[in-house]
C-alpha cells in the first residue's frame, strides 16, 4: 500500500516523496525508541529511508501541531522576525516547512538545521530545497539568529544539553519550542519558561509573563496541554487508518504543549485583550462545563452553567470549545 498522507493545511500539500511504500518495522522501531525513552542514547537515523519514514508519518502529526501553534500565532499578530531560523534537532525539517508554509519565505535569509545526525541534515535540507526552491541553507548555529525552532527534541536531551541549548538561546531574538503533550513534557517546558521569563517576553501560550499558575501549590495535577486537529481528511485515508492500527496511536489525539519566546517590545499601537487560555480538554457536564482556565491572576478550575453560556456548552458538547476566551466574557 502506497503511504499518501494527507496536507497538514491548506497551505500544506504533503511534502515531495511521500508516495513511499511504508516501512512499519522501522516505524515500530523508532516509535519504541520515543516513548521508551532511549531515543537519546545514540542516533538513531540508520539511512535517509528512516528519515524518509518518519517524514510521511510522525513528522506529519508533528507538523499539525505546528499549525495549531502557528495559527495561534497569526491571530496574536506575531510574526516572524527578519534574518537567520535555526532548527535546533531538525530531524526531517519538519517545523522549519511548516513555518515557512505559513509565514512565507520573505525575509528568512538562511535557514540553518543542526542535530546530532548529519544524516538528518541533510535530508532537511533537500526537503526545504524541494518545497521552497531557492531558500538558502546551512549547517549548524551560525551568529545571532533571528528565530530558533524546536520541536520534540526534550526527551532526548541530559540536563546539561538543556543547558547547553538554553545559552544558544540568549543569542535569539525569538523561540518556538513544540513538545508533546504529556504530563513530563509540559513540565519540562514549564522549568524552561521559569528560566527563560526574564529574558524574553512570553508570547504564547500564556495569556501573562508572571510565574506560571501550575507551579502554585494545589496546581501539582495539572499540566499545560493542548490539542491539535488533524486535517478531516485522515480519518477516511486508507494509509492513516493502517498506521494507526499497526502502531496503537489514536489519530484524534494530537497533545502538545509549547512555548513562544521573544525579545521584541510589544508594539506600542497594539490592543492587549485580557484572555483567558483553556488547558486541555474541558469536561462537559448536564448543566455546565468545567475547565482549567489560566489567566493573569491565577490558575485554576473555572465552571460555566450552560444556562448562562449557551453557545460554549454546546461547543463543549461538539469538542470544538475554543482554547482562549477573552476574560472579560468569563467569571473572574
Ligand atoms: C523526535 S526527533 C524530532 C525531529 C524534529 N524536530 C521534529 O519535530 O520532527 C528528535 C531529533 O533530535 C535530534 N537530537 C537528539 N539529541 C540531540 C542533540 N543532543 N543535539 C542535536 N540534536 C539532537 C535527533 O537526532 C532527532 O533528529
Amino acid at each position: 500500500m502506497k503511504a499518501v498522507p494527507v496536507s497538514r493545511g491548506v497551505a500544506n500539500p504533503a511534502p515531495a516523496g511521500s508516495d513511499l511504500v511504508p516501512d512499519w518495522l522501522c516505524l515500530e522501531r523508532l516509535r519504541r525508541g520515543f516513548l521508551d525513552g532511549t531515543a537519546g542514547r545514540q542516533d538513531y537515523w540508520r539511512g535517509m529511508q528512516d528519515l524518509a519514514q518518519y517524514d510521511a508519518t510522525f513528522a506529519q502529526r508533528i507538523g499539525w501541531k505546528w499549525d495549531f501553534v502557528l495559527q495561534d500565532l497569526q491571530r496574536l499578530g506575531w510574526t516572524l522576525p527578519p534574518g537567520v531560523l535555526v532548527d535546533w534537532g531538525c530531524g526531517s525539517g519538519i517545523a522549519t516547512r511548516a513555518v515557512l508554509d505559513l509565514f512565507g519565505t520573505a525575509g528568512v535569509e538562511e535557514v540553518r538545521f543542526l542535530d546530532r545526525s548529519p544524516l538528518a541534515v541533510r535530508f532537511a535540507a533537500q526537503r526545504l530545497a524541494a518545497r521552497f526552491p531557492g531558500t538558502r541553507s546551512g549547517v549548524g548555529w551560525g551568529e545571532g539568529p533571528a528565530v530558533v525552532l524546536v520541536s520534540h527534541v526534550l526527551t532526548e536531551l541530559e540536563p546539561s544539553q538543556v543547558d547547553e541549548l538554553l545559552a544558544q538561546l540568549a543569542t535569539a531574538t525569538s523561540v518556538i519550542w513544540v513538545e508533546p503533550g504529556t504530563y513530563e513534557a509540559s513540565l519540562a517546558l514549564i522549568a524552561i519558561r521559569e528560566r527563560l521569563r526574564a529574558t524574553f517576553r512570553i508570547v504564547s501560550p500564556c495569556p501573562h509573563g508572571g510565574a506560571c499558575g501550575i507551579l502554585s501549590p494545589g496546581n501539582e495535577r495539572h499540566w499545560c496541554h493542548h490539542f491539535a486537529s488533524p486535517p478531516a481528511g485522515v480519518f477516511t485515508d486508507p494509509f492513516w487508518g493502517r498506521f494507526a492500527h499497526f502502531l496503537g496511536i489514536d489519530l484524534r489525539s494530537l497533545p502538545l504543549s509549547y512555548l513562544v519566546l521573544d525579545r521584541r517590545a510589544v508594539p506600542p499601537t497594539s490592543v492587549v485583550t485580557p484572555e483567558i487560555r483553556v488547558l486541555g480538554r474541558p469536561e462537559l457536564h448536564k448543566a455546565d462545563v468545567r475547565l482549567i482556565a489560566c489567566q493573569a491572576s491565577c490558575l485554576g478550575e473555572l465552571t460555566l452553567t450552560k444556562r448562562a453560556h449557551p453557545e460554549l456548552w454546546k461547543a463543549a458538547r461538539k469538542d470544538r470549545f475554543p482554547t482562549v476566551l477573552p476574560a472579560a466574557e468569563v467569571p473572574g
